[in-house]
C-alpha cells in the first residue's frame, strides 16, 4: 500500500530522545508519501508507535507487559490513531512467531535487548521480519555511561565489575542483564546479515549534568546532544547507542 498520505512525526522531542528522531525523520522522509508497515519490538506505552502513527504509518507494537499495552491503547485512542496502532502481547523471544517473515518496512527494538533472554535470537528475528530494503532502529544501554556513573557516584567496584564483565554487568543485582559498546551493539546485527549504516550516542549529555542545568536552555542543550551523538569519542559514552541497520 502505498497511497496513504503521511506527514513528518510531530514526537515531543526531548534532549532524551532528538538524536533517535534525527535518524527515524531521515528514514521516513526516504519514504516520503507511502505508509510504512512499522514493527516495535518491547515498544511499551507507545511512545514511538504514537507519533509514528499519527504521521500515517501502521505500527504493531510487540510487548510483554498487558499493563504497558493497556496504556499504548489509550494513549493511541487519545491521539485518534487506534485504527493504526496494533497491541500484541508477546515476548520478544518469541518474535518470529508474531510477525510474518518479510513483512516490516521499519522495526524499532528500543531498550529491550538489556532484558530479553537471548538477545541473538530476536535480532535474528527481526532481521527476518524485515522486508529487503527495510530497516532496524536499535537502542541499548552503553556500558561506558554506566561505568562512568557508578564511578562518578563512589561505587569504584561496581564500576571495575562493569568495566570488564562480558555482559557489562555490574554483579547480580544490576537491574540489566548486558550493556553493550558501539562494536558489540554493531556485532550483533552484521551477524544476521544487516548493513549498519549509522551509529549514535544518545543522552550523552542529559544524564550526568544537573536537572537545573539541562531544563535552562532546552534548545541549546538539546542541539548540543545531536551535534555529540555523531562523534566519538562523546558518542560512545552516551547512556544508550542507536545502531541504525538495514537488510540487502
Ligand atoms: C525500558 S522499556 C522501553 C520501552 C520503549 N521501547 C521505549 O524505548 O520507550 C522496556 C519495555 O520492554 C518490555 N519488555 C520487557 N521484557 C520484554 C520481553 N522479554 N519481550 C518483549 N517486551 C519486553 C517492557 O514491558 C517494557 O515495555
Amino acid at each position: 500500500m502505498d497511497t496513504a498520505p503521511t506527514r513528518s512525526p510531530r514526537p515531543p522531542v526531548t534532549p532524551r530522545t532528538a538524536a533517535v528522531w534525527a535518524v527515524l525523520r531521515r528514514e521516513l522522509e526516504r519514504h516520503a508519501g507511502r505508509e510504512l508497515t512499522v514493527v516495535d519490538v518491547g515498544g511499551g506505552t507507545g511512545g514511538f508507535a504514537v507519533p509514528l502513527a499519527e504521521a500515517g504509518h501502521r505500527v504493531t507494537v510487540v510487548d510483554a507487559s498487558p499493563d504497558a499495552l493497556a496504556a499504548l491503547t489509550r494513549r493511541a485512542a487519545d491521539a485518534g490513531v487506534a485504527d493504526r496502532v496494533r497491541a500484541v502481547q508477546g515476548d520478544g523471544d518469541a518474535l518470529a512467531g508474531l510477525v510474518a517473515p518479510g513483512s516490516a518496512d521499519l522495526i524499532l527494538c528500543h531498550a529491550v535487548l538489556e532484558v530479553v533472554d537471548d538477545p541473538a535470537d530476536v535480532v535474528a528475528a527481526v532481521a527476518a521480519a524485515l522486508r529487503p530494503g527495510g530497516a532496524v532502529s536499535l537502542l541499548v544501554a552503553g556500558r561506558a555511561a554506566a561505568v562512568l556513573g557508578r564511578a562518578f557516584n563512589g561505587h569504584l567496584d561496581a564500576a571495575s565489575a562493569l568495566l570488564d564483565d562480558p555482559d557489562g554487568r555490574a554483579g547480580g543485582r544490576d537491574t540489566l542483564r548486558r550493556r553493550y559498546d558501539a562494536e558489540t551493539a554493531e556485532a550483533l546485527l552484521t551477524a544476521v546479515g544487516l548493513t549498519v549504516e549509522e551509529t549514535r550516542g544518545v543522552r550523552v549529555l542529559a544524564d550526568l549534568l544537573p536537572a537545573a542545568v539541562v531544563e535552562a536552555d532546552p534548545r541549546t542543550m538539546l542541539d548540543l546532544e545531536l551535534a555529540l551523538s555523531t562523534r566519538p569519542p562523546f558518542r560512545d559514552i552516551a547512556a544508550q547507542l542507536h545502531v541504525f541497520a538495514r537488510r540487502p
